[in-house]
């Protein structure tokens, strides 16, 4: 399979991160091929829609999403991770869904997506309303949500370490 990470923590080797290093390691020894494309590491502008990007799937802004748009359209299996910020996803990885709008028409396929998400506290309710609109996305796009990472109780670096997540995620890309 092609696979896309996109990765939305600007802690580099935060809990989010670590759980993307341990998936692309089992995924890649089964012979996946994986890009990866750290959000707040990139330079990607935010959508102004300005619309100018209709019909012709090219936006304003010539970043880092420009280079990596390809990698979207023909991938297999997109994964989202992210910490859970007020409630929601980070802004960094916001920002690189909302510059979807420019192929949106070429998205529209059969695809898998997963999300992987770290928060602080232990409500399961917390991650319930991201996941809703992840949910919201995939249905729209017509993507099939195969596996979920929700990992609460998370907030220093390194925490997760200390759980059975890491685990979990080397064995969810080792049997893709
Ligand atoms: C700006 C900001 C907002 C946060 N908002 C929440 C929140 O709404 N709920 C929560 O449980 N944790 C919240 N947290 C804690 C992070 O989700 C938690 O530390 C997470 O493990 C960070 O993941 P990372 O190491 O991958 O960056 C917030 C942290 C920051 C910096």
């Amino acid at each position: 399979m092609k696979i896309l990470v996109l990765s939305g923590s600007p802690r580099k080797n935060g809990n989010s991160n670590t759980l993307v290093d341990s998936f692309i390691k089992g995924a890649k020894e089964s012979g996946h091929l994986i890009t990866r494309f750290d959000c707040a590491f990139k330079n990607v502008h935010p959508c102004i829609a300005c619309d100018k990007c209709k019909p012709s799937t090219k936006c304003v802004f010539e970043d880092d999403f420009e280079t990596m748009k390809q990698e979207i359209i023909e991938s297999d299996l997109v994964v989202f991770a992210s910490p859970i910020y007020y409630y929601s996803i980070s802004s960094q990885l916001k920002m690189t869904i909302d510059r979807f709008y420019s192929i949106d028409e070429k998205l529209h396929k059969n695809k898998k997506a997963m999300v992987f998400l770290t928060y602080a506290d232990d409500a399961i309710e917390t991650a319930d309303l991201v996941l809703g609109n992840f949910r919201g996305m995939f249905e729209f796009l017509g993507w099939t949500n195969t596996d979920n990472i929700i990992a609460p109780s998370l907030w220093s670096l390194g925490d997760v370490n200390h759980t059975d997540y890491v685990k979990k995620a080397y064995e969810l890309g080792k049997n893709l």
